[in-house]
């Protein structure tokens, strides 16, 4: 299902991403897309690597697109909306990828609240097509458009479906979560140069062994805590290490950082 034509404004990281899978997912072909990017090198790269039309009018862009994508940084998030009011209408479906910023912003920019807002969530893997969206939006999105911007950002990983009061909580696990992540590979990796391993191999083993166990889990479909079980035997290796980390309140660290960034998405939402 999808609609149309699409159009991009910002053409940065992410937009690329959503590019790069939606074609891949055929989706969409190079003429159903267009992209409102200022930043020269960034439009010749993004029209000779995809075949994208970029246009430099708003007015143009609003006319041609039935789905506004807008990828900027929150902070020059008040400009877009400036220069695209006047053309945006409610026939548009707005998509929304920008950090922090809720739906009653882009209502109360766009001045009323007839118009259709998506805000999605989603993480940097979706840069290689492993991401991970939260998606929600307000009563004027209809249940087919909905449905468009879960096969957009199903083209770049997985999305779910969540009520704009929690997105919050997406952005500190999901948004946030990569980061903790490479935290935890890099102090493994540390941790195998210090008993003796090379950084090549060390990288190496670090990678997949949490790639390895990301999948594990997702075939399996078991608890983490199974799976963790299989591989402590008594009095071995894994169980001690295990234990070290309960001492140390491991679990009780990630989720406090959870709820950290939480708070933080939550107070950068209202400023
Ligand atoms: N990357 C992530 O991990 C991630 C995750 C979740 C959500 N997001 C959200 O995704 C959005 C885009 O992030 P990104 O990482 O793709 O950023 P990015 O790489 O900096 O891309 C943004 C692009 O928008 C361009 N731009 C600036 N002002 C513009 C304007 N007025 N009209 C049109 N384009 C304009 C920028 O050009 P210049 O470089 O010249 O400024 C840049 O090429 C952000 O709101 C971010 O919060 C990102």
């Amino acid at each position: 299902m999808k609609k149309d034509k699409i159009g991009f404004i910002g053409g940065g990281q992410m937009a690329e991403a959503l590019i790069k899978g939606m074609m891949a997912a055929k989706l969409y072909t190079p003429a159903d897309i267009y992209l409102i990017e200022p930043n020269s090198i960034r439009r010749e790269h993004m029209e000779s690597k995809y075949g994208l039309q970029c246009l430099d009018s708003h007015e143009k862009f609003c006319d041609l697109c039935d789905i506004i994508l807008l990828a900027v940084k929150p902070q020059v998030m008040g400009h877009v909306i400036e220069a695209a009011k006047p053309y945006v209408t409610n026939a548009h479906i707005i998509i929304s990828i920008a950090a922090g910023l809720p739906i009653k912003f882009y209502e109360t920019s766009l001045g009323s609240n007839g118009y259709k807002i998506i805000r999605v969530m989603p993480n940097t893997p979706a840069l290689v097509l492993e991401g991970t969206s939260a998606i929600s939006c307000n009563d004027n999105v209809t249940d087919e458009e909905l449905a468009i911007a879960e096969c957009i950002f199903n083209a770049v990983g997985i999305s779910v479906l969540l009520d704009e009061t929690y997105l919050d909580a997406a952005t500190g696990l999901s948004g946030s979560g990569p980061a903790y992540v490479f935290s935890f590979i890099e102090a493994l990796i540390d941790a195998g140069i210090k008993v003796g391993l090379t950084r090549h191999i060390a990288e190496t083993m670090a990678v997949q062994t949490v790639l390895g166990s990301a999948r594990l889990m997702q075939k399996e479909k078991k608890h983490p805590a199974v799976l963790r079980s299989m591989v402590t035997s008594p009095g071995g290796t894994s169980i001690a290490a295990h234990h070290f980390l309960e001492k140390k309140g491991f679990g009780g660290i990630v989720m406090d950082a959870v709820e950290i960034a939480v708070n933080r998405s939550k107070e950068l939402g209202k400023m």
